[in-house]
């Protein structure tokens, strides 16, 4: 198994970008609060330039891509320079095309049988997702108590008021979201503020 994901950084936001000329100024806005991990989606058409732009310019950012739903996909965004691929779901597909492509892959689990799934394949890092919806930490905690190995990332629901409840379990070494990176705030350049986000929720993290 390659090196752990999801001890890097706690908090990892998820990037919805629109305009993959807010990649750079954005990916300076998380490194000055902290963060060194970033998940941009490939929800709009701005995500695999958005990607290139920040692997090409700030490698001190750990870059990957969100919303991997296709093994296509994997190819797509590796040669863009991700370095991992986050789904919300689970895809024995993505996960062989990304361990092919030698990057992580965080496949999205939500029930114990697709947990089952993910350790017969080798996984020990899930993003449980939407997380809010699920049940939240109490949820987690029921479902890490059989999978002992198992680390989890929860995502979907997840703000800068609960994310310390996650954090709480020893299984969630971290957490995901878009708070730190509403794109309303991307659209108006308010980097400040993504930094301002970036360095509570870090705080928050390791307090
Ligand atoms: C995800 O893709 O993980 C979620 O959409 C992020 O959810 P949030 O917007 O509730 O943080």
């Amino acid at each position: 198994m390659s090196e752990s994901l999801l001890h890097r950084c706690p908090v990892v936001p998820v990037v919805v970008i629109h305009d993959a000329a807010h990649a750079l100024p954005l990916g300076e806005a998380l490194l000055a609060g902290g963060i060194t991990v970033a998940e941009i989606t490939l929800r709009t058409a701005a995500g695999i330039g958005a990607i290139e732009a920040l692997a090409t310019a700030l490698p001190e950012l750990h870059v990957g891509a969100g919303s991997v739903l296709v093994a296509e996909h994997v190819d797509q965004v590796v040669d863009a320079g991700a370095r991992f691929v986050v789904s919300p779901g689970l895809s024995v597909a993505v996960l062989a095309r990304a361990q092919a492509r030698g990057v992580a892959a965080l496949p999205g689990v939500a029930t114990s049988s697709e947990l089952m799934t993910a350790v017969g394949l080798g996984v020990t890092e899930v993003k449980f997702f939407p997380a809010g919806l699920l049940g939240g930490p109490a949820a987690i905690r029921a479902l890490a108590a059989p999978f002992t190995s198992m680390t989890f990332m929860p995502s979907g629901g997840v703000s800068a008021d609960n994310m310390a409840d996650y954090l709480a379990i020893p299984a969630v070494p971290a957490v995901s979201g878009s708070w730190m990176v509403d794109p309303g705030l991307l659209a108006e350049g308010r980097w400040d503020e993504v930094t301002a986000r970036s360095a509570a929720a870090i705080r928050a993290a390791r307090g």
